[in-house]
């Protein structure tokens, strides 16, 4: 059996490691299409040495465009990949523009198709990630769920008949790095000795408009305690075109982390702030509040343990309320995410479901 993994941005890397480990570990043939969607050095390449993923067998140097010009551009060499390789599988992961376009060139052609982290929903019809989701799972002939949430949601667009329920692989990365790789990294030195928060702006609904952005950026200048805010190129990008600066009050600015780096300031902080889909799923693995600056999750077992508040328009002295509650109160035990073997279930399914 060969399986094609198509990846491009980050949150993407992630999910790839422990499957490409899975995978080689029981002889199944694994080849790595990047789509180019993410090429900076620490949005890319560092995931893949950190994570001891391999070299991407096929780059396609795509890099940033509107969503047609990226999604457009990937379909056509993409196609050839596939048509070059022939593969049992294509795997996509999630919902950035690679996945759709890997998904579309794949049934084109029809070459099977599964789709990792299907039945995610948001229901926002706003966000680009929920076309790209909705659209793929309809596409896919496999959908490998990661939680029963996401299973009825399958369920209630007639899919049952094409879903798993497989686990989250990003919960076997989170808990296996967390348990085993120590990092020289110490964000004390970014943000002194005091208690701090770790957070994260970069959707498009959050950096795109200037009244929406500076609001944010206020609300987290004006917490209690240092904010350690790892900068994402797209919010650097529109911070900079609407002149907000990012150097004041609590905020302490880095570019993005590496993932063990990342892991590890979000154990030693007091609360996370974000506005992305796995670091809320990260805080609630390793034990540390978040507040999640949008209007829904599509990770809601976090906000039904009471970990997670979803609020885009948290003030400063709600997130901080929020975060010392959770942390005077026990940490929930229940295991929503799976037992950290998400992965093993992803190959075995596969292999069971091969078609040819
Ligand atoms: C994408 C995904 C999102 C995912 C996120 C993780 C889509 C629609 N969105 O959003 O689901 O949560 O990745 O980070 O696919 N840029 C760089 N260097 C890079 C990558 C991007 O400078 O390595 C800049 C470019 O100016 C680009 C902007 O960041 O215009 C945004 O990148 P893009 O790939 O469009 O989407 P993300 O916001 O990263």
């Amino acid at each position: 059996m060969q399986v094609v993994s198509v990846v491009g941005a980050r949150p993407q890397f992630v999910k790839l490691a422990p499957i490409d480990k899975e995978l080689r570990l029981r002889g199944i043939e694994h080849i790595i299409v990047h789509t180019g969607q993410h090429y900076d050095h620490n949005m890319s390449e560092s995931f893949f040495e950190l994570l001891d993923i391999p070299k991407p067998d096929f780059n396609l140097g795509i890099g940033s465009a509107s969503h047609a010009g990226q999604t457009a551009s990937m379909l056509e060499p993409l196609e050839k990949v596939f048509l070059k390789v022939n593969p049992s599988w294509v795997l996509v992961y999630g919902d950035t523009n690679s996945t759709l376009a890997a998904a579309l060139a794949a049934i084109k052609i029809h070459k099977p198709l599964a789709h990792l982290e299907a039945g995610l929903r948001s229901f926002n019809r706003a966000m680009p990630e929920e076309h790209n989701r909705v659209l793929t799972d309809h596409a896919s002939d496999l959908l490998l769920a990661p939680t029963q949430t996401a299973m009825n949601h399958l369920a209630n667009e007639g899919l049952s008949a094409k879903s798993i329920l497989v686990g989250d692989v990003m919960t076997d990365v989170c808990l296996n790095i967390a348990a085993t790789q120590g990092t020289s990294f110490d964000p004390k030195s970014l943000v002194g000795d005091s208690p701090f928060y770790v957070a994260t702006i970069h959707r498009a609904e959050n950096t795109d408009s200037p009244e929406r952005l500076c609001r944010i950026i206020e609300t987290l200048a004006g917490l209690d305690h240092p904010v350690l805010l790892t900068v994402h190129p797209r919010l650097a990008k529109f911070a900079s075109e609407y002149g907000i600066s990012l150097m004041r009050g609590s905020l302490r600015t880095t570019a993005p982390l590496s993932y063990p780096e990342m892991v590890s300031a979000v154990m030693q902080a007091r609360g996370v702030v974000t506005d992305s889909g796995g670091l809320q799923k990260e805080a609630f693995l390793l034990k540390t509040a978040c507040v999640t600056l949008r209007t829904e999750t599509e990770w809601v077992e976090t906000v039904e343990l009471g970990v997670n508040l979803v609020d885009n328009l948290a003030t400063s002295e709600q997130i901080s309320d929020f975060i010392t509650d959770a942390a005077n109160n026990s940490w929930p035990t229940e295991t929503p995410y799976g037992d950290g073997k998400a992965a093993e279930n992803v190959a075995l399914t596969l292999r069971q479901h091969q078609v040819d």
